[in-house]
């Protein structure tokens, strides 16, 4: 009877290692809580090789893919599950373009990168794709479930 979305949508959003160093985690979490979605997973590892094949799997033929996952693994990432309506898509549009020089102020890229090959954040691109890389990223029992004291809250 109200407008709360029955199935929630999902997203997997991670900081990347150049967002950890220049210690952006913060200031990308805090994004996401005041647009109003809900954190329902985040850790902080050192990924694998073959966790970020596992990860990028499509761009394997692609030139840049040797250094991306130089890139991906050469300190911690923060990864995250986040939750709400449009979550993907509205994640995507808060991250910005692939390639910063694209992506306007007020988004994460736009305002914290200048260069494809460090572009601070990861937001998966579709649904499907978020399914995928929240079960690759993420044990099921790391996913916590949790309610907004007030039942109007779209959170
Ligand atoms: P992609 O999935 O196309 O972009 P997005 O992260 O926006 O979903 O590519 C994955 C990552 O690969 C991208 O974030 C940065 C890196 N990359 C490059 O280093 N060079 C490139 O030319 C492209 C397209 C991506
Ligand atoms: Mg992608």
């Amino acid at each position: 009877s109200t407008a709360l979305p029955d199935v929630a949508e999902r997203t997997l959003v991670a900081v990347k290692p150049d967002g950890v160093q220049r210690r952006l985690v913060g200031q990308i979490i805090q994004r996401f809580e005041q647009r109003g979605f809900k954190l329902v997973g985040m850790k902080m590892l050192q990924a694998s090789e073959d966790l970020l094949s596992q990860h990028y799997s499509e761009l394997r033929t692609k030139a840049f893919y040797p250094s991306l996952l130089q890139y991906m693994t050469s300190g911690p990432v923060v990864v995250m599950v986040w939750e709400g309506h449009n979550v993907v898509q509205t994640s995507r549009t808060m991250v910005g373009p692939t390639n910063p020089v694209e992506a306007r102020a007020g988004t994460v890229r736009g305002d914290f990168s200048t260069h494809v090959s460090r572009n601070v954040v990861h937001a998966s691109d579709s649904p499907e794709g978020a399914r995928r890389e929240i079960q690759l990223w993420f044990q099921g029992q790391e996913l916590v479930q949790w309610d907004c004291c007030d039942q109007h809250c779209l959170r």
